[in-house]
């Protein structure tokens, strides 16, 4: 029978948890992965511990505060998290977990990293926000140095202004706008199409969701924007079955999609999709939220790709902000020329905070030495992970992606589910994708023994489940 407790009881008690925690550092109880692990000759045996119960802190909590005033949009374990250090995350009930989700591909730099919170707090100390009406130093430092990193490290070589907003979502709506005021202006009223792909992901706002071509999202909401046609990524001929000169304004897609089961897109196809583009006068937007900003070794996804495959939009959210809210929309001079005051707008894109934090990251993660340690320990993934393959052929059919954007994708009979908890009771945080995927978006810098001790787990519950 579960206890009857009152609010007050259930905040109190937790607060009087979190007190001690953060009074005594030994009485913190911090429950390594290795002290779940021990090993017999040289059999790793693990200790799961299951999700906190409904008379736990975390399921008080859960049942009496969070869940009867919280919209029923998620689906989530019995997990409340408290605090993060590095690739690191603890829970309410004083686990510790490490992160290969890093918050689905936001903090880059680790949780807690030093110098971002000293930035927030000196940045708080001295202008939150001052709107759009007025210019701040921060917003312009970063879109100076979007622009400028961008063409010295390979990317858009092109780029040229950037609009600043709060999400991945507001950057595609950006996107969209720009690109619809762009297609007015050479083809007149009816060039205002857009192309998605299949197994895109874009966003969840009325917009965005339009190029989001997954029914399950979709279906609730329609009608969407109309407009919008569909493709099939790597199908160049799908492509040109859709665009038409007169009415497609822009074509959008993930480099490697990452919701949609971590896919590479082929460097030919997107050499293909550029001319078509250019044949048509049609703009081309490359969605780097999540394969952006260093994840895939390089700074862009696209840096990898040659020029002749740069799009005319980059849109990028989720890195930029280490964990603020912070999305921005880069543009070529050939889109600014179709832009005027008025167009577009936000209140809070573009905050001193935001981007100054914004212009921290993009300084780190496009240095060569921190790019290099990318591709090092994507290397370190990418060997471990293909021998997990082999020794798991009935259950893993393809290890793919690319730098620490990586998806393992699994016959149909495995319950990839029961492996995201299982891994979770060992202490591994990791996420789905499309496609029967496991995807493993860790932040870029995790140190290598952290890798080699979260694929032990994910090892051990690969060969349990
Ligand atoms: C490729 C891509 N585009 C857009 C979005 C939407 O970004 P946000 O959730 O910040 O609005 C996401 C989020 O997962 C994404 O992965």
């Amino acid at each position: 029978m579960m206890r009857l407790v009152s609010y007050g009881q259930v905040v109190g008690s937790i607060r009087n948890a979190l007190a001690s925690h953060s009074s005594s550092k030994s009485s913190f109880l911090f429950l390594s992965t290795s002290s779940k692990l021990s090993q017999r000759g040289n059999k790793v045996n693990f200790q799961e511990f299951p999700d906190a119960g409904s008379e736990s802190h975390s399921g008080q909590f859960i049942e009496k505060v969070s869940k009867p005033y919280s919209v029923t949009t998620y689906s989530r374990p019995s997990l409340i998290l408290t605090h993060g250090k590095g690739s690191h995350i603890f829970d309410l009930e004083n686990r510790r977990y490490i992160d290969f989700t890093a918050g689905i591909a936001v903090t880059c730099l680790g949780h807690s990293h030093e110098e971002v919170s000293k930035i927030i707090k000196d940045q708080a100390e001295k202008l939150l926000h001052c709107s759009n009406l007025y210019y701040n130093l921060p917003a312009g430092e970063l879109a100076r140095k979007l622009v400028t990193k961008t063409q010295e490290m390979g990317g858009m070589y092109d780029a040229a202004r950037v609009f600043l907003c709060n999400s991945g979502t507001e950057a595609n709506e950006a996107a969209m706008k720009f690109a619809r005021k762009y297609g007015k202006m050479v083809g007149g009223d009816e060039k205002i199409e857009f192309i998605t792909f299949e197994n895109s992901f874009h966003g969840r706002s009325m917009g965005a969701l339009s190029l989001t071509s997954n029914p399950k999202y979709q279906h609730p909401f329609a009608p969407l924007i109309p407009g919008v046609n569909v493709a099939k990524p790597n199908d160049i001929e799908s492509v040109k079955r859709v665009l038409s000169k007169e009415k497609t304004c822009a074509v959008i897609i993930e480099p490697i999609q990452g919701e949609g089961g971590v896919n590479t897109i082929d460097s030919d196809f997107l050499i293909q999709l550029r001319q078509l583009c250019n044949e048509n006068d049609v703009v081309l937007i490359y969605d780097e939220i999540q394969c952006g900003l260093g994840r895939t070794g390089a700074l862009w996804a696209h840096s990898h790709l040659p020029k002749e495959a740069h799009p005319d939009i980059v849109t990028m959210a989720k890195a930029l902000g280490n964990g603020f809210p912070i999305g921005a929309t880069m543009i070529t001079e050939k889109l600014e020329k179709a832009l005027a005051v008025g167009d577009h707008g936000t209140t809070y894109g573009g905050n001193p905070l935001g981007a100054r934090i914004g212009a921290f990251v993009v300084d780190e993660v496009s240095k060569p030495d921190f790019l290099n340690k990318v591709q090092e320990k994507s290397n370190l993934f990418f060997e471990k992970l293909s021998k997990l393959g082999q020794e798991f052929p009935e259950k893993i059919t393809k290890v793919k992606g690319k730098g620490l954007l990586i998806g393992i994708q699994f016959k149909d009979d495995v319950d990839i589910n029961e492996i995201v908890r299982k891994c979770r009771e060992c202490g591994l945080l990791i996420i789905t994708a499309g496609m029967n995927t496991i995807r493993l978006v860790p932040a870029l810098n995790i140190p290598d023994d952290v890798i080699n001790e979260g694929l032990a787990i994910l090892k051990h519950c690969i060969e349990t489940s």
